[in-house]
Parts: C-alpha cells; sequence; structure tokens
C-alpha cells in the first residue's frame, strides 16, 4: 500500500514537471522585437538613481531612516510612475471568502486541496477570484506556503484547475516536492479581476473602485499588473482566516510577468515573508537603464496597460526615470528574496536581473542582514546567496524547471521552516 502511494506520488510529480505548457518554452521574442540590446557592449552606459539617498537629498545612514523615509518614498514612486497606485474606492468594497469545495484526499491523499471563492462588492458592481489552497497531510501545525500568482485558472471549467494538469507554471508543477517537504500551496489566478491584456478596464474589479463619472484608471491609477498583485493581497487575507496555514510564513513567487507581480506584491506588502522571482524580466527584476532584451518601449507598446499610463512617459527616457529596479528589491528587506534567470532567456536580461539584486544588497546590510557581495554574474547553474538574497542563472530558457523549483524549495526551507 506504502509502495503503491509513493509510487502514485513519483508518477504525478514526474507528469507534472514534463508536460510543456502550450509549447511556450523559448525566451525568442516575435521577429519583430529583434531590434532590442541583445549583447553587453551595446547596453547605454547609465547611472542608476541612488538608493540609498532620499528625494530630498540627504543620505540614509540608518534602519530607521530607510524604514520610515526613504521605502515609503520609493514605493510612493513606483506606484505612481510604474504601476499603477491602488485608488481609494468611493463606496466600501465588501470582501467575503466562501471555501466552496473541499477535497480530504487530493492526490492520493498526501493533501487537501481547498477552492475558496473571494468575493468583492459595492453598489458599482462585483467581482470574484476564486483560489486554490493546498495543504499537505498529515502535519497538525498551519504550514508555511508558497502562493504563486499562476497564468493558469484555478476552476474546473475545462481548463487547467488541477495543477497536476499543468498550467500554473508553463511547465508543470512538482507539487508533491511542496507537500513532502511541508509546504503548503496556494494558487491565485491572474486574469479574473483584471484580463491579460486589458484595454478597456470596464469588468473585473476596476469598476468597483471609479469615482463617479470615471470609466477609466487614470495615469496614475493601476494597471494590469498592480492588480495581479492586489489579488494576491487579497488572497492573503483569506489565508489570514485558514487555520491550515502559517499566513506569516507566506512565499510571493511567480513567473516572467507573474514574477513581475510577485516583486510588487512582496515589495508593497510586508505581510508577504518572502518574493521568489523566476525569470521575471522588464517590470520584474531587471533594470530598466540597461535596456537590454525588452525595455520599457517594448512593454508599453506591446502590452500597453501592464503598467500604469504614467509608465510610458520614460520611454527612450529612462535617464530620467527616478528609480530602478533594484529599489523595488530593496522594497523587500529585510525579507528572503531570490531571484532567478535563464542563460538563454535574454529577453529577460539575465545579468540585469542580477545586478539588481546586487544593488539592491546595500539595504539588506542596513538592515542587518548579508546580500550578494559580488558584482560579477555567478557561473551558469551556480546558486549564490548564503543569507537573505539568493540567485541562480540555470541553463536554458525561459520556462522553470525542476533545477529552480529545488532550489527555491531549498532556499524556502531556510528561511522559513522551524527547525
Ligand atoms: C512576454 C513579455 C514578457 C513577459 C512574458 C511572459 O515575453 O514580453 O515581459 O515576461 O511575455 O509573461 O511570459
Amino acid at each position: 500500500m506504502k509502495l503503491n502511494r509513493i509510487l502514485a506520488h513519483f508518477l504525478l510529480t514526474v507528469m507534472a514537471i514534463s508536460l510543456p505548457f502550450g509549447g511556450v518554452r523559448s525566451d525568442e521574442p516575435k521577429n519583430h522585437d529583434f531590434d532590442v540590446v541583445r549583447t553587453e557592449d551595446a547596453v547605454p552606459p547609465y547611472q542608476l538613481p541612488p538608493l540609498l539617498v532620499t528625494v530630498e537629498g540627504h543620505p540614509v545612514r540608518t534602519p530607521q531612516e530607510w524604514v520610515q523615509q526613504r521605502r515609503p518614498q520609493l514605493l510612493s514612486l513606483f506606484a505612481n510612475l510604474i504601476y499603477g497606485v491602488v485608488p481609494e474606492p468611493e463606496i466600501p468594497v465588501r470582501t467575503t471568502f466562501e471555501v466552496i469545495r473541499t477535497d480530504p484526499a487530493y492526490m492520493d491523499g498526501t493533501a487537501v486541496r481547498k477552492d475558496v471563492r473571494i468575493r468583492f462588492e459595492n453598489s458599482k458592481g462585483s467581482a470574484e477570484l476564486q483560489i486554490l489552497v493546498f495543504t499537505p497531510k498529515g502535519t497538525t501545525n498551519p504550514v508555511p506556503a508558497f502562493l504563486l500568482h499562476s497564468f493558469g485558472g484555478t476552476r474546473d471549467d475545462g481548463h487547467d484547475a488541477s495543477p497536476d494538469k499543468k498550467g500554473f507554471t508553463r511547465n508543470g508543477l512538482p507539487l508533491g516536492e511542496f507537500f513532502s517537504r511541508g509546504f503548503g500551496f496556494v494558487v491565485v489566478p491572474q486574469s479574473e479581476l483584471v484580463k491579460h491584456n486589458e484595454v478597456e478596464f470596464l469588468k473585473g474589479v476596476h469598476p468597483l473602485f471609479y469615482r463617479t463619472g470615471q470609466s477609466f484608471p487614470k495615469a496614475n491609477e493601476w494597471g494590469v499588473i498592480a492588480t495581479v498583485s492586489w489579488s494576491a493581497s487579497r488572497a492573503l487575507d483569506y489565508l489570514e482566516t485558514d487555520r491550515d496555514v502559517d499566513a506569516r510564513r507566506v512565499v510571493a513567487i511567480g513567473h516572467s510577468k507573474m514574477g513581475k507581480a510577485a516583486l510588487w506584491t512582496a515589495a508593497q506588502d510586508e505581510r508577504f515573508a518572502m518574493a521568489i522571482l523566476a525569470q521575471s524580466g522588464c517590470g520584474g527584476a531587471a533594470l530598466w537603464k540597461r535596456n537590454f532584451g525588452e525595455n520599457l518601449e517594448k512593454m508599453v507598446t506591446r502590452f500597453p496597460y501592464w503598467l500604469c499610463r504614467n509608465a510610458a512617459k520614460f520611454v527612450r527616457n529612462e535617464e530620467d526615470l527616478p528609480v530602478d529596479q533594484h529599489m523595488l528589491i530593496a522594497c523587500v528587506a529585510p525579507r528572503p528574496v531570490y531571484v532567478a534567470s535563464g542563460s538563454e532567456d535574454l529577453w529577460a536580461d539575465p545579468r540585469g536581473e542580477y545586478l539588481s539584486a546586487f544593488h539592491a544588497s546595500p539595504v539588506y546590510r542596513l538592515l542587518g542582514r548579508r546580500g550578494l557581495d559580488s558584482e560579477a554574474s555567478p557561473a551558469v547553474d551556480r546558486v549564490v546567496g548564503d543569507d537573505s538574497v539568493g540567485y541562480h542563472n540555470r541553463a536554458g530558457g525561459h520556462s522553470v524547471e525542476m533545477f529552480d523549483w529545488l532550489r527555491f524549495l531549498e532556499f524556502a526551507g531556510k528561511h522559513l521552516q522551524k527547525p
């Protein structure tokens, strides 16, 4: 019996990691996107805005000055210029949670699966977000969990509501590895409150927040990524009520566009214990000012509303941006952050992703943690960072592979599992 279970578990795990998602495995941009910087010698000279100097020009020397002055300034700049602020609703939004289904014997009895409906409502409309919460069987205490910003849906409507049927990460998910290490797993779909390439913002959650007469977000108001991040914070609100999960040990994780969202989520919402950014690239961990691979112009023309409209003002003008993405990673400090690249994923700028983590490190040190010490990127497949900032550049392209999952689990295990 035990052997059968182990075998079933193994097969499910292998199935989950071996199925490609819609064949999207390469980072190669579409034909029209080859007009971007793809070699180091073509990176323009640039200067990063100073991390530890306030807008008023004062040096930031103490943890208090960082926490009370600089970090709030940076978050406000990122909100108003890059991702968009979530406006105060004119009429309060009522939020309700409902566990609509429980499967106590998920994946051959190794886990419990809960389908949870989160509903938002006021007199301007309503919207619903359906999340999945998996917790390993046989644990008595609340477990730490990964909260995945997911490309795939979570509804049983013939799509991919079951992680062992792939879809959540583009190439499957070794869920058994999470359960056997005592981690829960939460799936938050990206496109229920806002569509992937939203252009109208008349459906989903935005109308609940419009002022009278408003029908489109203002230039500094939330775009698609900010809305995805907001969903994750609302999912965490639910987790705070779920006794199977320890809401103080939840990792925000995402790949690619979802990695961009995971960074914005964890930077703002300090309840998240950790961030894992897999190939988050442009608008994620990569530095704007390097202009390497996908750049601001590509992003705002191909996906006009992923960011807020103010961001477009800096196209070909990145030197005027008062922020760069290392500052957003620094806003996660002192909580642990792990950045992962792919050596062939040039569209996401592996070098820029590393440099962001490296240049965020002074804030980790200011807050009493260790960061990355070397400006040089590590060799392919080598893991660096023995404390709160971790990094690897896996051989290969744009996907999350078993190599990545295991490194993420090791990093999270080190920081979040109680001895
Ligand atoms: C496109 C986009 C990237 C994004 C990626 C993805 O390639 O340009 O910014 O990360 O899609 O989400 O897979």
